[in-house]
């Protein structure tokens, strides 16, 4: 279709959203596109009367991450950019807890989630009266903690990481606090891939990400059977067996740069659905193999639901400001550590390390 050709645009709303094309054109069908634009183009106006940011994480269906985000990237990037922003208002195009971080790092903003039932498995695994008995059990060594977690456990905690900088964070704390293990919850999966990357021990919870923890090493024995040529990226709340049979971990934003940079010919990113249709835009020559799994909690966010919550200033996401404050503290701590180094090939660097994880 060349762009204008979508059933009933108006000439406004084709002015407004032309630019976007290229980059959904492989993603929506001319008759999703001609609802979607006009949706794009009254949020895009509604963010500068209400002076608003939205920020998109990578799980976004394409046309909010490409239609609407101001700023798109993993976690990590998400927090930094929270920090960062003049806007008065965030919208968080994302999960719960990454509203909550928003909200800590920037209490004199407000912060709205389009669907306040966008949740997280990970987050759900743990409450802070939980991370209070793991302490009782382990006097003295130091907490980090995944992100993906609600406030009341961010308040609880030494330092947050994100899969972009767990290796990075858990290193520092074992420094910090003069110790050899290291308190690293609520996700199994991340704690015991962090600790094939370090001679640090660590002790670790049983929460486990829904979407990644169902990939297993039969999908990746299939797609290497299939497609023997492709280059197969996983996040690291997969399971090790999985992380062990692929040839890069790394966040979300890892993965984008791995494939943006790097240009595969074929590549199997072993994560959420709407990645693949999202980094495609910037590596055409890429050709992307599912398979990928939905995060149901992610796909609660729409762009009606986004306008709804910029025309109505609706939902808005607080923290009891002596939580944040806490919590403040453990998230900032991560925001001032210097960027992540770029990880290495997972092949290259799995195995270097007696992997030591007490399961609690
Ligand atoms: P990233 O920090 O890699 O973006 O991951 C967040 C997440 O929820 C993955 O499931
Ligand atoms: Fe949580 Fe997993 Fe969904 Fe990420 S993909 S928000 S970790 S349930």
């Amino acid at each position: 279709m060349a762009y204008g050709e979508a059933p009933g645009l108006d000439e406004v709303t084709a002015r407004e959203t032309a630019h976007l094309w290229p980059r959904l054109k492989d993603h929506v069908t001319p008759l999703e596109w001609s609802l979607q634009a006009p949706l794009i183009a009254e949020i895009n106006r509604l963010k500068r009367e209400r002076d608003a940011v939205i920020l998109a994480h990578n799980y976004m269906t394409p046309e909010i991450f490409h239609g609407v985000g101001d700023y798109v990237g993993d976690s990590l990037g998400l927090a930094r950019e929270a920090a960062r922003s003049p806007a008065r208002v965030i919208v968080q195009a994302g999960v719960h807890f990454m509203a909550e971080t928003s909200k800590i790092l920037s209490p004199d903003k407000t912060v709205l989630i389009p669907d306040l039932r966008a949740g997280c498995s990970l987050a759900a695994s743990i409450t802070g009266a939980d991370v209070r008995l793991i302490k009782a059990r382990y006097p003295g060594l130091p907490v980090v903690t995944y992100v993906n977690t609600t406030a009341d456990v961010k308040a609880e905690t030494d330092i947050c990481c994100t899969s972009a900088n767990a290796v990075q964070v858990v290193e520092w704390a074992a420094r910090e606090w003069g110790v050899d293990r290291v308190i690293l919850i609520p996700d199994e999966f991340l704690a015991r891939n962090v600790a094939a990357q370090t001679p640090v021990g660590i002790i670790a919870w049983k929460g486990r990400c829904e979407v990644h923890e169902r990939f297993t090493a039969a999908d990746i024995a299939e797609m290497r059977e299939a497609y023997p040529g492709a280059e197969i990226l996983a996040h690291p709340e997969c399971p090790e067996e999985v992380l062990a049979a692929a040839d890069f971990a790394g966040s979300t934003a890892a993965m984008n740069d791995y494939v943006v940079q790097r240009r595969p010919r074929e590549v199997v990113l072993i994560t959420e659905c709407s990645m693949a249709a999202n980094v495609a835009a910037d590596a055409p020559d890429t050709r992307f193999i599912g398979p990928c799994n939905l995060c149901p909690h992610m796909k609660r966010i729409t762009l009606e639901n986004i306008r709804d919550c910029l025309l109505e200033m609706k939902h808005e996401v607080t923290v009891p400001e002596e939580i944040a404050a806490r919590g403040r503290l453990a998230v900032q701590r991560m925001i001032d550590l210097p960027p992540p180094a770029v990880p290495a090939r997972y092949d290259m660097i799995r195995a270097r390390h007696h992997v030591a994880v007490e399961l609690i």
